[in-house]
C-alpha cells in the first residue's frame, strides 16, 4: 500500500501558522491525496525531527521562525537563492534520505506584487525598505534579481542594515532610522519588513508625507490585512498590496514539488485561509 504523502510546517511557536489551512485547502480543492500539519519543534529537536520525518511519510516541509537559518546546516543540497539569502523555508525529502532546501520568500514577495499591482515595474526606480531582518534579506535578493536600480534600507539598528549592504553590495545604501522618511522621496517601491503595525504590537510611526503617489507600497505584516502603514499610503494615492499574498505565494513552489500540482492563489484561497 502506498503511503499518503505528508508535509507540514516546522517552527516554534507554530499554532498561529496559516500554512496548514493553506495547504489543506489546496489539497481539498485539487482532490489530492495528502496531508499538511503544524509541527512544533524546538532547536534541540530540529535535527532528529528532520531525520525522522521521511520515515513517517513526510515528503517535505516548510520551515518558519526560528529555524529558517539553522535548518541550512542539515541540508544536503541548497538552491542558489537560499544560499544567497542564508535561510531556507521549503524542504524536500528525497527518497535516499537527502534533504533539499530552497527559499521561496522572495518568490512569494514578487508574485504577490505582480498579482496585486500588475502595472508595477521594479526597474522604474529605487526601492525603500524599512527593516533589516530575515524577511528583508529575502526581499532584497528578489528585488535585485528583478533589476531594481537602487535599494535604500533603514533599520532601527543601523548595523544590521549595514551588514546587508556589505553582503549585497553596490546597489544598496543605508539611511538612519530617524531620517527614514527621506528615502521615500523618489521611491518606486516601498516595503515595510519590520513587525511594526502588527495587531497588539507597536505602531509604525515614520511619517509618509514624502511618499509619492506613484509608489507601489507593501507590508509583510498581514494582521491586520490593511495595516495603518498601508492605509496611510493608500490615502496618499499609492497602489498598496497587503502582505497576506506573500505568505500564500511562498507556499506555491513547495506544494507543487510535494503534491505535483501548481496551486492557484486567488480570492477563494484568501477566503479559505482567513476563514
Ligand atoms: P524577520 O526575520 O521576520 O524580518 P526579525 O529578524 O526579527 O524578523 O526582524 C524584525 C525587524 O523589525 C527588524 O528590522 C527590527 O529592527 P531591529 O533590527 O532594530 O531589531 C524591526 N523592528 C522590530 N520592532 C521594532 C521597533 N519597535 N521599532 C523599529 N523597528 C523594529
Amino acid at each position: 500500500m502506498t503511503q499518503i504523502p505528508r508535509a507540514g510546517v516546522i517552527g516554534n511557536p507554530i499554532s498561529h501558522s496559516l500554512s496548514p489551512k493553506l495547504h489543506s485547502y489546496w489539497l481539498e480543492r485539487y482532490g489530492l491525496q495528502g496531508s499538511y500539519t503544524a509541527l512544533k519543534v524546538t532547536e534541540d529537536e530540529l535535527e532528529t525531527t528532520l531525520r525522522s520525518l521521511p520515515d513517517q511519510g513526510f515528503i517535505g516541509a516548510n520551515v518558519t521562525i526560528p529555524h529558517k537559518v539553522s535548518v541550512m546546516q542539515f541540508a544536503d543540497q541548497i538552491t542558489d537563492r537560499a544560499t544567497l539569502i542564508g535561510a531556507a523555508n521549503t524542504l524536500i525529502f528525497k527518497q535516499d534520505g537527502r534533504i533539499f532546501a530552497d527559499n521561496t520568500d522572495g518568490y512569494g514577495f514578487m508574485a504577490n506584487l505582480r498579482q496585486g499591482a500588475p502595472d508595477w515595474d521594479p526597474k522604474a526606480g529605487p526601492a525603500a525598505i524599512f527593516g533589516a531582518g530575515g524577511a528583508a534579506r529575502a526581499i532584497i535578493v528578489a528585488l535585485a534579481d528583478a533589476g531594481v536600480p537602487e535599494i535604500v534600507i533603514s533599520n532601527r539598528t543601523r548595523a544590521k542594515a549595514e551588514a546587508l549592504r556589505a553582503d549585497f553590495g553596490a546597489r544598496i545604501s543605508v539611511i538612519d532610522w530617524v531620517q527614514a522618511d527621506k528615502m521615500l522621496v523618489d521611491a518606486n517601491t516601498v516595503i515595510n519588513t519590520t513587525s511594526l503595525g502588527m495587531v497588539g504590537g507597536q505602531d509604525f510611526k515614520v511619517p509618509l508625507d514624502k511618499l509619492p503617489s506613484t509608489a507601489v507600497v507593501t507590508d509583510i505584516v498581514y494582521n491586520p490585512l490593511k495595516t495603518p502603514f498601508l492605509e496611510a499610503a493608500e490615502q496618499r494615492g499609492c497602489t498598496v498590496v497587503d502582505g497576506l499574498g506573500m505568505l500564500l505565494h511562498q507556499g506555491v513552489p513547495g506544494f507543487e514539488r510535494w503534491f505535483g500540482q501548481r496551486p492557484e492563489v486567488d480570492e477563494a484561497t484568501r477566503r479559505a485561509v482567513l476563514a
